[in-house]
């Protein structure tokens, strides 16, 4: 018997409020039902019921709220040191540009494998009390054969969804040579990482790389076999939510600036567009307009995007009190946007729901209803979160 249910069965027990996310279940978008339980068994849910259920193990919720784990659907946890300077310049003032990218590149090729592992290791433990039990880990600060690999080696440790992230910008000794830096990502670069990758992501945006080379990296991944993701629209328009589109891309990440066309294109689409609010915080940037992205009928996830430049922070509950207060998203729909959006921006089905047969990850809040996480900013209120990060595997 293990005490989170993953051997063996365990009961968690008087719950005031289960969020399911199947509204088949119980109230509302969210599903949720009131003095509950939920029994899981080998790592699975066995069952939603009223409160008295009988298993293994039982853990007593008093009263709390239950909700499903967050699936944190981008971050870029393999990097070594910090970025705290350039943080504390941009409040005095200083723009964002993502050229700080580069000085993390440095750190990350200079610190040990067992260094950056160990660093993963503190991250994720980070993330998991904070309640995210599925996660997404980008390479993007090794920017050369060996450290891309060696990031994505780190990473396939401990999640399945790793993602090669080769185009987040051009390193300096390729200066001036953006298209022969491309074709290295393309090449040699792609065929040493995509064995240790699910994903391909490129960083489409003014001052990183522009669509067509984007363009040919998604294409590459793709006949390599990776499913695609894009870093778009973070700084101002351009054309990543289009190529996204266009590429049948599982996710296009930041959204900040956004068109009418862009957003049409995205609700007409299964793209996801996935919410980073953290780094619009970070980076004094506009919130994206999520009503209307919501209102068109695209589907939505939050994430952390926890990267030690534009948002340095693992706590998916800030995502959901900024996505509330500044993006005006209902508390309902951030809540779906970090559970089963996070899920969707993933292509997964098993993990951000509490139903029969879905993965047994969940969080028992220190408060009776999921409204606390924003109305409660800042306070640590995820009393207990139950499953994985890991093992490292993905549903077939
Ligand atoms: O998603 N935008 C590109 N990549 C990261 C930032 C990386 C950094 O500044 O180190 C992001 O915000």
């Amino acid at each position: 018997m293990s005490p989170d249910g993953a051997r063996g069965s365990l009961a968690i027990d008087n719950i005031g409020s289960l969020i399911t996310n199947d509204p088949a279940l119980g109230r509302g978008p969210l599903g949720i039902v009131e003095h509950a339980s939920l029994v899981i068994s080998d790592g699975r849910v066995e069952s939603v019921g009223p409160a008295g259920a009988i298993a293994d193990e039982r853990i007593d919720a008093d009263g709390a709220c239950v909700l499903p784990g967050f699936v944190d659907s981008h971050t870029h946890l393999v990097f070594a040191g910090d970025r705290a300077a350039e943080f504390t310049a941009r409040m005095a003032g200083e723009p964002y540009d993502g050229g700080g990218i580069r000085v993390t590149t440095d750190a990350t090729r200079a610190a040990s494998t067992a260094e950056l592992d160990r660093l993963v290791r503190l991250r994720l433990a980070e993330a998991h009390r904070a309640g995210t039990t599925t996660i997404e880990i980008k390479s993007g600060y090794g920017l050369n054969v060996a450290d891309e690999t060696r990031s994505l080696e780190v990473a396939e440790r401990h999640t399945p969804e790793t993602t090669f992230l080769g185009a987040h910008l051009l390193p300096s000794e390729y200066s001036g040579r953006a298209d022969a830096y491309i074709e290295l990502v393309c090449g040699e670069m792609l065929a040493s990482a995509a064995p240790h990758a699910a994903w391909v992501d490129a960083f489409c945006e003014v001052g990183a790389f522009d669509a067509d080379q984007c363009r040919a990296v998604l294409s590459a991944g793709r006949a390599a076999g990776l499913g695609l993701r894009l870093h778009g629209n973070q700084l101002g328009h351009g054309p990543g939510v289009q190529l996204a589109v266009e590429c049948g891309c599982a996710s296009v990440d930041h959204c900040t600036h956004l068109s009418g066309a862009d957003i049409e294109a995205l609700a007409a689409s299964d793209t996801v567009a996935t919410f980073l609010p953290a780094a619009d915080f970070s980076t004094r940037q506009p919130y994206p307009d999520a009503r209307r992205v919501i209102d068109a009928g695209a589907t939505v996830a939050i994430a952390s995007n926890c990267n030690p430049g534009s948002s340095y922070t693992t706590s998916i509950s800030f995502c959901i009190a900024l996505a509330v207060r500044e993006m005006r998203m209902t508390i309902d729909e951030a809540i779906l946007a970090v559970t089963v959006g996070g899920a969707a921006a993933l292509r997964r089905d098993d993990v951000g729901r509490l139903t029969v047969g879905s993965a047994g990850h969940a969080v028992i809040l220190d408060a009776p209803t999921h409204h606390h996480l924003a109305y409660r900013p800042g306070v640590p209120l995820i009393r207990r979160t139950i499953g994985p990060l890991g093992p490292p595997t993905r549903p077939a």
